[in-house]
């Protein structure tokens, strides 16, 4: 059935005072903090009529004047310095951290314990160890759950995922993802910001980009079993941010990985911070019996299909599709097709799922990542790094 576009769905049936609300305190205003806040504020006239109406109720930070000027800016009535303070606040039905990895455990644990529903960015922990102790706490404590993995909430992946279920491709079997960028982190006067810290983000490259590429896998294709990888430091040693000498770069500047999944495919996923000329470069490519996808971050309303058996065979070859149109995901929220979105929407989908499930009892899962996908994403991180470290291929096993 032909849904409509945005076009001429633009306006809905409810006010939004007949919505329900839910409270959002969030940690960290910098990066992420600043693209989930921009999303909340979206939701209740994009998303319309959105689930409920999410309520800025407080920002949390270490620098008071930061924080103060931070919630002034963002519009939140309340600033924190303190996540636990903040966690005191009834007036809070949702804890969304934006915080560093170091900084994800034991704010989302004590969350839990409160009982607020969470959204965590990625990847949920440093370790799988660590990010096994966050599953059982929310699991244990029965709080809403998301890990920000929001390249699944990109229309044209979300569509190949619908493709791939229905069974549009057949078998699988190769799944292929690259994520490049290559940031300043080339430059050896590159400061040793947390990112390069391995006690603050538990891993290089893997974690920050490479928990994407495996977040999809799982995701498009279904379970890694096993892992054979190898790592790289390219620059060991940087200045330390404060100024005062130098410190070590324990964590992978780069990886590369071969992985098997329980149906059977094969892949191969790389990422670096050491790619220079790629700035965003997430490229995904599914071949399956029947078909294969094709998919890149930087052109994120495309989808490049090709159809085995498609006719007649002398034009046969991969196609753009433009994901745009109101019977593609998300988009009846959207603009008339082809009035492009871009990548900060992913989080306004992302969030407008989370508010869904929390108001009406729903499943984050399967199309949002829960803890369990995080944990699971950090088993498949731990198990590559054991590889690297081994020099052998290592089986992913969850607990
Ligand atoms: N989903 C994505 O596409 C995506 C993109 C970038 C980053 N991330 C993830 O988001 C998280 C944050 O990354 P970022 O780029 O926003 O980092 P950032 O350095 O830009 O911001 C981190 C924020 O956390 C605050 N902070 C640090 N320690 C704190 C503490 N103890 N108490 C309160 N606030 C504290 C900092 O002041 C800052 O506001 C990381 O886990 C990262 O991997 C996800």
């Amino acid at each position: 059935m032909t849904k409509d576009t945005g076009f001429t769905s633009m306006a809905g049936p409810k006010a939004e005072g007949a919505l329900p609300r839910v409270g959002v305190g969030m940690l960290g205003y910098a990066f992420m903090g600043k693209a989930h806040t921009k999303a909340y504020k979206k939701i209740p006239d994009m998303m319309y009529p959105p689930p409920a109406v999410p309520r800025l109720v407080a920002i949390c930070g270490r620098d008071g004047e930061a924080v103060a000027e931070a919630a002034r800016r963002y519009g939140y009535e309340s600033a924190y310095t303190d996540w636990r303070v903040m966690l005191e606040d009834d007036r809070i039905q949702l804890f969304d951290n934006g915080g560093p990895n170091n900084v994800h455990a034991e704010p989302c644990i004590a969350a839990a314990q409160a009982g607020k529903h969470i959204i965590c960015e990625k990847p949920l922990a440093r370790t799988a160890a660590e990010a096994k102790d966050m599953l059982d706490a929310v699991e244990h404590a029965g709080v809403k759950h998301m890990v920000a993995f929001n390249y699944r909430f990109v229309p044209a992946i979300r569509q190949a995922r619908e493709l791939i279920e229905r069974g549009a491709l057949g078998r699988i079997y190769h799944y292929r993802a690259v994520y490049l960028q290559e940031w300043v982190m080339a430059h050896y006067d590159l400061p040793r910001i947390w990112r390069l810290d391995k006690s603050v983000a538990g891993s290089g490259a893997l974690g920050d980009l490479g928990a994407h590429i495996i977040d999809l896998a799982r995701f498009l294709v279904g379970e890694i079993t096993s892992v054979g990888a190898m790592t790289r430091t390219f620059i060991g040693e940087r200045p330390l941010p404060e100024g005062s000498g130098t410190g070590k770069v324990e964590g992978d500047d780069a990886f590369v990985s071969v992985v098997e999944f329980e149906n059977g495919a094969v892949g191969t996923l790389e990422a670096t911070r050491f790619a220079g000329g790629r700035k965003n470069h997430q490229v995904i490519e599914i071949n399956g019996e029947k078909g294969s996808i094709c998919f890149d971050l930087e052109r994120m309303n495309e989808l490049q299909v090709y159809w085995v058996d498609e006719e007649p065979k002398e034009t046969q070859g991969f196609r753009n599709v433009l994901v745009t149109e109101g019977y593609h995901p998300w988009w009846e929220n959207w603009w008339p097709h082809g009035h492009i979105i871009g990548w900060e929407h992913t989080f306004v989908h992302e969030l407008t799922h989370l508010l869904d499930c929390i108001v009406n009892d729903g499943d984050v899962a399967p199309y949002g990542a829960t803890f369990e996908d995080g944990y699971r994403a950090a088993v498949v991180c731990d198990a590559i790094l054991e590889s690297a470290a081994s020099r052998r291929q290592v089986d992913v096993a969850y607990s």
